[in-house]
């Protein structure tokens, strides 16, 4: 079994300074959208947990949709080419548009996904991630909306994974070398 006390060197945000992040994020996106009907695209998987605490939390008239995409390339870094291996339902035409995303590692997948989206012609197009790495970041994106800025470390929980695993821990925190070495 996954052992919170074991298999992370330190938790960074408990369940409920999640949700505290949560709730502001979405204070500030029912201000921002207090007169349009917006669609929230999550990107699957890690974007799961978010999508659907920060739905709860909005006030906001919303829709849901999901891509999933892979980033090509070496090992478990993100090369920047991506493909797309499921895409949205919905047209995006004259649409408020607001992507939902755990984490912004070096950004690849964002910028990518930012572009591609743009091109269907959405009335506006916003970012909303509740991670981001500054130390790790290579491409810069302009994101509207960002819960906290995190140390570039392996981080888990909360839809973010190792291997697939953990992405149902309540918290996030720091996965332990013993786990993946
Ligand atoms: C992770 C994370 C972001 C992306 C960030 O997804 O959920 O989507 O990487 O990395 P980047 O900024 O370097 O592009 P991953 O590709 O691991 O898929 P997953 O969401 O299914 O875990
Ligand atoms: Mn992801
Ligand atoms: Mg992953």
């Amino acid at each position: 079994a996954q052992d919170v006390s074991t298999d992370l060197t330190e938790v960074l945000y408990t369940k409920e300074e999640i949700d505290a992040k949560i709730r502001e994020l979405a204070a500030q996106i029912d201000r921002d959208y207090a007169d349009k009907d917006v669609l929230l695209v999550g990107v699957l998987k890690g974007a799961i947990m978010v999508m659907a605490d920060l739905a709860r939390a909005l006030q906001s008239h919303v829709t849901m949709d999901w891509m999933a995409v892979s980033s090509y390339g070496s090992g478990t870094k993100s090369s920047g080419v991506v493909r797309i291996l499921k895409d949205l339902d919905a047209d995006l035409m004259n649409r408020h548009v607001l992507i939902v995303e755990d984490i912004i590692d070096s950004g690849l997948t964002l910028s990518w996904l930012k572009t591609n989206l743009e091109s269907r012609g959405p009335a506006s197009l916003e970012i909303c991630t509740l991670f981001r790495k500054p130390e790790a970041v290579k491409v810069d994106i302009d994101v509207k909306y960002v819960g906290m800025d995190i140390p570039n470390k392996f981080v888990v929980g909360y839809g973010l994974d190792f291997d697939e695993k953990y992405r149902n821990l309540d918290c996030v925190g720091i996965l332990a070398p013993h786990v993946y070495q």
